[in-house]
């Protein structure tokens, strides 16, 4: 995904293929056909919320580059103000970027910020020579903050890409914004009575305020500060932690740190990357070492406050590109972004004194492009809140590695767990709310090579559940969110020797993302799941790192469910084409007046 990578790989190519790879689709030319239409590319996902009739709605064209050889250029840049016809606060934002690109070329990785804080993480398919297009829409009305802040700012986007003779492909990009007011009776209603049911009608309970649902007031960039290559952090090693001194106002009430990230080079594919001893072994040149787990880690002034396994997302190029053709791999056009609740440890961060902000990745290897936003509420009456850390159990990571190997065969078994908890008090003009936070990380990964290492088995399976509570003084419980997240992943690869110096490489693959949220508060529950998945088996040939032949197909199934709504959408793809692609989507009658107000 870089000029860094592809010289390491041209030093480093064994005699066959390093699998999984990275890889470019070589097409041979079709002459100029009378059917050259560029494919749509797609990413299935949940259908973006319906703006409200009724409320005004506005679109801001913001930027459109093409991004040609541009590596280690500044992002391209435009200047940004909120849309005057559609005043904040908004019910809807939607942030679309679409791309186009035609020729040859890798998958690159490209980002969106705003004044440093990020809107966006994605990767680009790869293009055909008739050309590939695709869009990503995505619902950024928890930036709200950052979109209103007066005088507006700057709009920035890298899309890290080389053009040279042999790779043409330059993507061209637009990105807009789309903005949808609240219709006036919602309006109303939103500020004389509080949605959801979330404010009780007693006024004996304390509950939380209407507020504490809604996008932050305030959202501080975790980033690179210039900006000069991309706002993120380039974090080459685990012990290379990046931080960013941050003092945020007194009147904060609650925070939660959401981080985005992305992984590259020779940690593109970091679970199936075999311990050091095994490269070493076989004097391999390969750098794509040091093992197959990865954990991201978020400090607060070099304390433990938080930390996940990242999804293993698998680019447009990765695996076999044809299984990503023309629906791309889970997340790939929008990376999940993890959310860390900070508000226990607010006691260290409300003295209006600068504190460091820590990211680092757990055994990373280069290169890993991290950044994060510091969402923030504020107390609107109160310009001091107190607070305290309470109860901090120093969470352990409990690892045991299990490593055999015999010259290029190989049996490598990683179980990692990580459990923590951490709780802290917050008086302000609401009441004084104690937080808990406990998560537990739990995450097995095995590597196998069998066959002279031609044959390859890789598993995942990371599991994290995360519970919140949040109690009143009377110490009785007032809100609860619990949410698990699972991501299994496993493949099977071997690879043949082909005909001409060419390599065969047949994989069946499966891949799942699966996120399940309840949360409970006074007169209010809501369940949330998503379960996400593909399957894709097929082989391909390859010339270094292009595959010049293969067949290929690929299903998913995306289920997504709340106490409203089931939508389920299932495609079945062959050789690029759809063969299949079915929605099903089913409303409850009990749900209510649609208070799409209240944003989680
Ligand atoms: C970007 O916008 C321009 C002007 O509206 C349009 O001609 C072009 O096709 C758009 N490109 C993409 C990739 O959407
Ligand atoms: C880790 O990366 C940082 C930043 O590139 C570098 O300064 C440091 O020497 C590296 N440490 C090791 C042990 O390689
Ligand atoms: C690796 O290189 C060393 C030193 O040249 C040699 O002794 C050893 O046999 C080699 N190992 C393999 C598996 O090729
Ligand atoms: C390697 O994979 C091939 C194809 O699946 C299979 O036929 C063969 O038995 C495997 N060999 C070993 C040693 O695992
Ligand atoms: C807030 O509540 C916590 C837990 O009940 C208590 O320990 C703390 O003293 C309270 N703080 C204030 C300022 O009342
Ligand atoms: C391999 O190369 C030879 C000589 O250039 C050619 O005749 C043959 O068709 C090639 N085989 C394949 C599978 O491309
Ligand atoms: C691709 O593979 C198929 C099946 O083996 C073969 O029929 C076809 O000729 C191959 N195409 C090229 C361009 O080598
Ligand atoms: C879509 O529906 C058709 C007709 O019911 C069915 O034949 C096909 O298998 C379905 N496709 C998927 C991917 O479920």
């Amino acid at each position: 995904m870089s000029p860094l990578y592809l010289l390491v790989v041209l030093l480093a190519v064994p005699a066959r293929a390093e699998v999984p790879g990275s890889y470019a689709v070589r097409h041979a030319p079709r002459g100029a056909g009378a059917n050259a239409v560029a494919k749509e590319y797609l990413d299935p996902t949940y259908p973006l919320p319906q703006p409200l009739p009724a409320a005004p709605s506005c679109i801001v064209p913001v930027l459109s580059f093409s991004f040609g050889d541009t590596y280690g250029a500044a992002p391209a840049k435009a200047a940004y103000a909120p849309p005057a016809g559609c005043p904040a606060p908004w019910s809807l934002v939607v942030l679309t970027f679409s791309a186009s690109c035609a020729g040859d070329q890798y998958d690159r990785v490209a980002a969106v910020w705003l004044d440093g804080a990020e809107l966006l993480r994605t990767t680009t398919a790869e293009p055909t020579p008739e050309g590939v297009r695709w869009t990503v829409r995505k619902d950024v009305t928890r930036y709200s903050a950052l979109l209103r802040s007066p005088p507006g700012g700057v709009l920035s986007v890298m899309l890290e890409n080389v053009v040279n003779d042999q790779y043409t492909g330059v993507y061209s990009v637009n990105v807009s914004l789309e903005f949808h007011g609240t219709p006036p009776f919602l309006y109303e209603a939103a500020s004389t009575s509080s949605p959801a049911g979330v404010a009780g009608n007693d006024p004996e309970v304390p509950t939380l305020p209407e507020s504490y649902f809604q996008p932050a007031d305030l959202i501080l960039p975790i980033s690179e500060i210039t900006g000069n290559n991309g706002f993120w952090f380039r974090i080459q090693n685990a012990t290379d932690s990046r931080s960013k001194l941050v003092t945020i106002p007194s009147s904060t009430y609650r925070a939660v740190l959401e981080v985005f990230v992305s992984h590259h080079n020779n940690d593109e594919f970091w679970y199936s990357n075999p311990p050091d001893i095994y490269i070493k072994e076989n004097n391999l040149t390969t750098r794509r070492g040091n093992a197959a787990y990865r954990e991201v880690v978020v400090s607060v002034d070099h304390r433990f406050a938080g930390s996940f396994v990242p999804f293993p997302v698998i680019y447009t190029g990765g695996i076999n590109p044809l299984f990503w053709e023309p629906v791309t791999a889970l997340g790939a056009f929008d990376l999940p972004t993890y959310d860390i609740e900070l508000t226990p440890f607010l006691g260290l961060l409300v003295d209006s004194k600068a504190h460091e902000i820590g990211i680092s990745v757990v055994d990373g290897i280069a290169e890993w492009l991290v950044d994060a936003n510091l969402h923030l509420w504020l107390d609107p009456t109160t310009s001091d809140v107190q607070a305290s850390l309470g109860p901090y159990k120093a969470p352990r990571l409990s690892i045991s590695r299990r490593y055999l190997t015999r010259l290029l065969d190989g049996n490598f078994k990683i179980r990692a767990k990580r459990k923590s908890s951490f709780s802290g008090w917050v008086k302000s003009s609401f009441g004084n709310f104690t937080t808990e936070v406990e998560t537990e990380l739990k995450a097995n990964s095995l590597v196998e090579f069998t066959n002279d290492g031609k044959n390859k088995t890789v598993t995942l399976e990371a599991k994290q559940e995360t519970k919140m509570q949040v109690r009143a003084d009377t110490g009785k419980v007032i809100a609860k969110v619990e949410s698990e997240a699972k991501y299994p992943l496993s493949f099977f690869a071997d690879t043949e020797d082909g005909e001409n110096g060419t390599s065969v490489v047949t994989v069946s693959l499966s891949h799942g993302l699966k996120v399940e949220t309840e949360i409970e508060t006074r007169g209010f529950e809501s369940t949330v799941k998503l379960a996400d998945e593909q399957t894709a088996e097929g082989w391909m040939v390859v010339l270094d790192h292009d595959v010049v032949n293969g067949s290929v197909a690929t299903s998913q199934t995306y289920r997504y469910s709340d106490d409203q709504r089931e939508y389920e959408r299932m495609i079945d793809i062959m050789n690029g084409a759809v063969l299949s692609d079915n929605v099903t989507e089913s409303f409850s009658a009990m749900s209510g007046p649609a208070v799409g107000v209240a944003a989680l």
